[in-house]
């Protein structure tokens, strides 16, 4: 007999249908075909466990599983379940007519139970363009994969709660739509807690409203660090459709805890600086999301940049020009989407005291040249605001007065946010303006003489590299739109000029 039931393969941030179809017949082998990978053939052992914990058994004839279209490659243990109700189906133990209503997946522990899955949320979204509305799935992936409106997600625990509910002997409802509301939990991480550090402040301001990266240098207890981990506090909601974007990559790299929902906040992720290349980027023989796409949609902070390897460095330059990554190997490639926010945070030299008011450096000229010299030029050109972060002094840190609350700033982020999302009305691929190209920079941030006299005069005087003028005009941009002024004036050009402290050829002597 013939069983046919649907399941999905993910590859990259995106799910394709599969039809999994099982034939048993005279003969006495077993075939699973259709381009599966070693994984999936050691679903057969699940299986038969599974099947015999149930008081089932594996027919000994010949089967025959297909998973078909056969030029898509399927890894991972997640087809054990239908692979297991169609073999049931198919050698007539149990009848289960409403099987190709589903598209079901899971994985099988030894004894029956059901294991979480990568990846639910990317195939609930593929199955309803598919026209299903019904989909079988571990418990742990239904609240993650009810997130879509109008799909019914049964969550199960084992084998045989399955079968009895395909056989019509149980009833379940569907899992109920989880909220997907956007609104952000507070870490109790706010910028009033930082004393001082009104221009550091100020270069988070303009980086969260123009979606700039940001290079904080300074010495050791400066409070690079601290400021860091407050940008969360005011970045603007995430709209639903980048709170989906961001959850469906986590749940490809199976980093959505049990149960958990839509992902509300921005991501802030901050790996360690002994992190692998293929961990940054993605990648890896089984093609996971690196930590750039796991912060799409938010903040990538890497603390110490200089620690990390020249090579990890290197290869995150092309994903922060394109907002994307591109893995290739041999056969394929994947794509993963990598729209993030580099907060980036150094000392300036080995010892951590150059430039320091009133600390002496110990490293000598040519020490702090090739310690800064370990971030590549085009590298650091890619970071539109650098900023030197002095330490305060003890009467600003004991003095009683707080400093502005991160909800204020955040307002005005948000204000900036949304001149911004008018000017890029037509250009659905730009969410800020540091993501213009350049010519959108020649349309939106024309410059009067006064204005353009400026920048040619602070170009000559700080020997600015030519890389640093479009830079230099997209926070310009920024401050403007803080400012609330359609024109460029000379006061925002000027400051945005001062942002650029590692061009100057000066630096470090
Ligand atoms: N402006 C400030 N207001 C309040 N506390 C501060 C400030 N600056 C520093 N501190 C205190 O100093 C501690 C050290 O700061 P932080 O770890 O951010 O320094 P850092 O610049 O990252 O140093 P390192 O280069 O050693 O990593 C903070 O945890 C905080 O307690
Ligand atoms: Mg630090």
């Amino acid at each position: 007999m013939l069983a046919k039931t649907y399941g999905m393969s993910v590859f990259g941030v995106s799910a394709a249908l599969i039809t999994i179809e099982t034939n048993v017949a005279q003969g006495s082998k077993c075939f699973l075909v259709g381009l599966p990978d070693s994984t999936i053939k050691e679903s057969i052992q699940r299986v038969e466990s599974a099947i015999k914990q149930m008081g089932g058994f594996f027919p000994r004839r010949k089967v025959i599983i297909n998973l078909a279209p056969a030029n898509i490659r399927k890894e991972g243990s997640a087809y054990d379940l239908p692979i297991a109700l169609s073999l049931m189906h198919a050698s007539e133990q149990v009848e289960m007519p409403t099987l190709p209503h589903f598209v079901i997946m899971g994985e099988l522990a030894l004894d029956g139970v059901l294991r979480p899955i990568k990846g639910a949320l990317a195939m609930v979204m593929e199955a309803q363009k598919q026209g299903f509305t019904k989909l079988i799935l571990p418990r742990e992936n239904a609240t993650e994969a009810a997130m879509i409106q109008g799909m019914e997600v049964y969550g199960m625990e084992t084998l045989s709660e399955t079968v009895l509910f395909l056989r019509g002997k149980t009833i379940h409802k569907p899992f109920p739509t989880t909220q997907t509301s956007t609104h952000s939990y507070d870490d109790g991480l706010d910028f009033a807690h930082v004393r001082g550090q009104k221009i550091a402040k100020r270069a988070f301001e303009i980086a969260a409203a123009g979606g700039h990266n940001l290079l904080l240098i300074g010495p050791p207890g400066a409070g690079k660090t601290m400021l860091a981990k407050r940008i969360s506090s005011i970045l603007p909601p995430l709209t639903l459709e980048e709170a989906m974007e961001t959850t469906k990559i986590h749940s490809v790299a199976g980093k959505i805890l049990q149960n958990s929902q839509l992902i509300a906040q921005r991501p802030f992720r901050s790996p360690h600086h002994s992190i692998s290349s293929t961990a940054l980027i993605g990648g890896g023989s089984n093609p996971q999301p690196g930590e750039i796409s796991l912060a799409h949609n938010g903040v990538l902070f890497l603390d110490e940049l200089p620690e990390f390897s020249r090579h990890a460095l290197e290869v995150m330059r092309q994903p922060l020009e394109d907002h994307h990554v591109l893995i290739s190997r041999a056969k394929w490639s994947i794509d993963f989407p990598a729209n993030f926010m580099l907060i980036a945070s150094m000392n300036p030299c080995p010892c951590g005291y150059f430039n320091h008011p009133t600390k002496d450096c110990t490293c000598g000229q040519e020490v702090v040249k090739r310690y800064l010299n370990k971030i590549s030029g085009p590298l650091l050109d890619r970071i539109d605001l650098h900023i030197e972060v002095s330490p305060v002094a003890f009467e600003e840190i004991r003095s009683p007065d707080m400093a502005e609350a991160s909800a204020i700033i955040r307002e005005r982020v948000i204000a900036a946010r949304n001149r911004q999302q008018t000017r890029f009305r037509n250009y659905p691929e730009v969410h800020a303006n540091a993501g213009m190209t350049s010519q959108l920079v020649g349309l939106f941030c024309p410059l009067q003489t006064e204005v353009e006299t400026l920048l040619q005069q602070a170009m000559k005087r700080l020997q600015l590299s030519a890389r640093a003028y479009e830079r230099i005009l997209k926070v310009a941009r920024t401050i403007a739109d803080l400012a609330g002024t359609p024109e460029i004036e000379p006061n925002h050009m000027a400051e945005a000029i001062t942002y650029r402290n590692l061009d100057r050829e000066n630096w470090a002597g």
